[in-house]
């Protein structure tokens, strides 16, 4: 009798294509680093909110790399219950993920709260990407040398955390209400950098530079015409490739194996 799993065969051929996901995958950076994972050969696997984005983003994934089962996964990230269930689905497509790239966030000088009663920015910047990360371990465990990759402000905004007050209930409007959210990721990327230190799985923590994408422009809580203005404020805040390259990484857990 066979009782060899899917997965052990996999192991046992090192057939595997490598799958990758994205969060934030719809727009923006996420979508950006989505094509350019289906373009190196990447099953690519998008979670946004939106349809159509996602329906958009897929073709172009599917025109990077024809015949790859790149999936459009929707979630809305700022709900725990969402967030789990998404774990469970993407362990039901893969048994393995070469990458989880977290870009999905969202700019807002105004708290918000979701039906959990948690702030938006806050889960969708730190909760969220602390429950799907320990989630989904064991599926980059899997792969030979599996990434966390936590796309945001990474070294940007320190010490803007208020242990008494996490979800932001007496804080005032303003830029410590994603910044705050900001710090709490970098401290998540460092305490799980040290927790696997010695196993396959890597951390990164990313600042992307200033971005030509949407998120001025969808922010929350900032004025119209801020908006209005942020592609050019974007483009003109840009930061060359070049530069952008050299600070792109700001901690990785050391490999020891
Ligand atoms: N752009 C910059 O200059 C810059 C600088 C520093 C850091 N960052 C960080 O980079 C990350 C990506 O930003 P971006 O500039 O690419 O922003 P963006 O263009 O506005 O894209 C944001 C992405 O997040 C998704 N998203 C937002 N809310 C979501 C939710 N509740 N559930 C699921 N997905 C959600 C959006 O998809 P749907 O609308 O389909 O849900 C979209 O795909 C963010 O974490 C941001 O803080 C950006």
């Amino acid at each position: 009798m066979n009782t060899m799993t899917p997965l052990d065969s996999f192991r046992a051929t090192g057939a595997r294509r490598r799958v990758s996901l994205v969060t934030g995958g719809t727009d923006g950076i996420g979508r950006a680093v989505a094509v350019q994972l289906a373009r190196r050969g990447d099953q690519v696997l998008i979670v946004g909110r939106s349809e159509e984005r996602g329906a958009t983003v897929l073709g172009e994934l599917h025109a990077a790399q024809p015949g790859v089962p790149h999936r459009f996964l929707r979630a809305d990230l700022a709900l725990l219950g969402e967030t789990a269930r998404l774990a469970a689905r993407v362990a039901r497509v893969t048994d393995h993920l070469y990458a989880a790239v977290f870009c999905a966030g969202v700019l807002s000088t105004v708290p918000e709260w979701t039906s959990d009663d948690l702030e938006r920015n806050f889960v969708l910047s730190y909760l969220s990407r602390y429950l799907l990360t320990r989630r989904l371990l064991p599926l980059l465990a899997e792969a030979p040398s599996g990434r966390v990759v936590l796309v945001a402000n990474a070294g940007v905004y320190r010490d803007t955390l208020d242990f008494d007050d996490l979800q932001y209930r007496h804080g005032k409007p303003g830029l410590n209400v994603s910044a705050r959210t900001q710090f709490a990721n970098d401290l998540f990327a460092t305490e799980l950098a040290d927790r696997l230190r010695g196993t396959r799985v890597e951390v990164f923590c990313v600042f992307p530079g200033v971005t030509a994408t949407s998120l001025l422009r969808n922010a929350i809580g900032l004025p119209r015409f801020v908006r209005a203005v942020a592609p050019l404020v974007q483009k003109l805040l840009a930061i060359p490739s070049t530069s952008r390259r050299r600070r792109r990484c700001t901690w990785r857990a050391p490999r020891t194996w």
